[in-house]
């Protein structure tokens, strides 16, 4: 019988390095090995100008592209190394690529996102599958999130409702209704914006465990500007990114009146916007229900202290963990499961998240 082993291959806005997850979906256990390598810092300076820059030479960006395919190619051989398996042991690789660009509702759309999936196929002999957002913008949806069917398939119930909360960069949400299509969308930001601010006041990348935002007071007129945003009122079907919750965005909504709190009230602030925010859409669907988190963002314990908080006791909140994935790994095995319906001809069945015209079998599929 040929190879149901399949790896996946994820880095999201957060820009902080590669997940590889190796999955079996013939198990239930489905994820079996799993490793996280972090961008060196060059190439992660190197996305973030990507991301935030608008004139880019095209040497800067393809010769990015290749820098960022062969880290992901060098990640996935020592992986492949450490855990003692053979290329051939797999049926086929779904590497999500580097998003640089995301404009849905642009005219005309587009969603950018780099990897040279032939150099990675070529790199590692396995059949290599990317690019998996475009088909769907080709069809008017959002090209994002994509995860929810993979959500549904994995983690839903046939007695209670549940929300899947992903708190990467930016956060979406799957609504898990017994026998309903799923609902998902992105919800605001996840990550991104207090990484920015807390790197911008100290070494490292993160506010390890919340705790700087948590020294600092929450600061409602600031929270209530930020969540004033137009974003947060849009019906779904929605995404976005870093084209939306950027610096910039942050910065001219601190003005006089908020030039005096302190970096750590500021910090304090945008952890509760992240909290309210995914309160806010989960509301929106159920009175009650079970929530449980993935994501980086689940590590941040000031975090989900301030999410339990804005949900109140009316919902239950865990991490996926609880449902049989840890938190961290979740949207890598699910570009493995992508990538497994594209191998398998079967469509993704992602039209009644992102708005597209019709479900459809996405991405390309690049052999060794
Ligand atoms: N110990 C920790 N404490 C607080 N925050 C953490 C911790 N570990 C990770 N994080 C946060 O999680 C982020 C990474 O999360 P994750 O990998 O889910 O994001 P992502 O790559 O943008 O994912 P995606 O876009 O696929 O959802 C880091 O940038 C950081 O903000
Ligand atoms: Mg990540």
């Amino acid at each position: 019988m040929a190879s149901e082993l399949f790896l996946g291959a994820m880095s999201g806005t957060s820009l902080d390095g590669l997940d590889i997850a190796l999955c079996d979906f013939s198990s239930t256990n489905i994820l079996k090995a799993s490793h996280f390598t972090p961008f060196p810092q060059e190439l992660r300076q190197a996305l973030f100008d990507l991301c935030h820059t608008d004139n880019i030479p095209l040497n800067d960006l393809y010769q990015t592209e290749q820098r960022y395919s062969r880290f992901c190619a060098n990640a996935i051989n020592a992986f492949l190394k450490q855990e003692s398996i053979n290329p051939s042991d797999l049926a086929a690789l779904g590497l999500h690529g580097q998003t640089i660009r995301h404009e849905p509702n642009l005219s005309p759309a587009f969603t950018v996102q780099l990897g040279d999936w032939s150099l990675v196929a070529a790199e590692t002999q396995i059949t290599t599958i990317g690019d998996f957002r475009r088909k769907d913008v080709a069809l008017g949806g959002q090209g994002a999130p994509l995860v929810p069917p993979f959500h549904k398939a994995i983690f839903s119930s046939t007695s209670s409702s549940r929300v899947i909360v992903n708190i990467g960069g930016i956060s979406n949400v799957t609504i898990l209704m017994p026998a309903a299509e799923p609902l998902g969308y992105d919800c605001g930001p996840g990550n991104a914006l207090l990484d920015y601010w807390f790197a911008r006041h100290h070494e490292g990348t993160f506010d390890t465990n919340g705790d700087w935002a948590k020294s600092g007071e929450i600061n409602s007129t600031l929270l209530q500007r930020l969540l004033n945003d137009p974003f947060f009122m849009l019906p779904a079907p929605k995404s976005t990114g870093r084209e939306l919750f950027n610096p910039e965005w942050l910065h001219s909504r601190l003005d006089d009146a908020t030039v005096s709190l302190e970096p750590e009230e500021i910090q304090a602030t945008l952890t509760e916007l992240t909290a309210q925010s995914i309160a806010i859409a989960v509301k929106n669907h159920l009175n009650t229900g079970e929530v449980y988190v993935c994501g980086g963002g689940w590590k941040n314990q000031f975090l989900v202290e301030r999410l339990k908080q804005a949900l109140g006791e009316s919902y239950t909140l865990a991490s996926t963990e609880a449902l049989g994935i840890h938190s961290d790994w979740v949207e890598a095995c699910a570009f493995a499961w992508l990538a497994a319906n594209t191998l398998h001809r079967q469509d993704s069945q992602q039209a009644s998240t992102t708005g597209a015209s019709r479900n459809a079998v996405l991405g390309g599929i690049y052999y060794p």
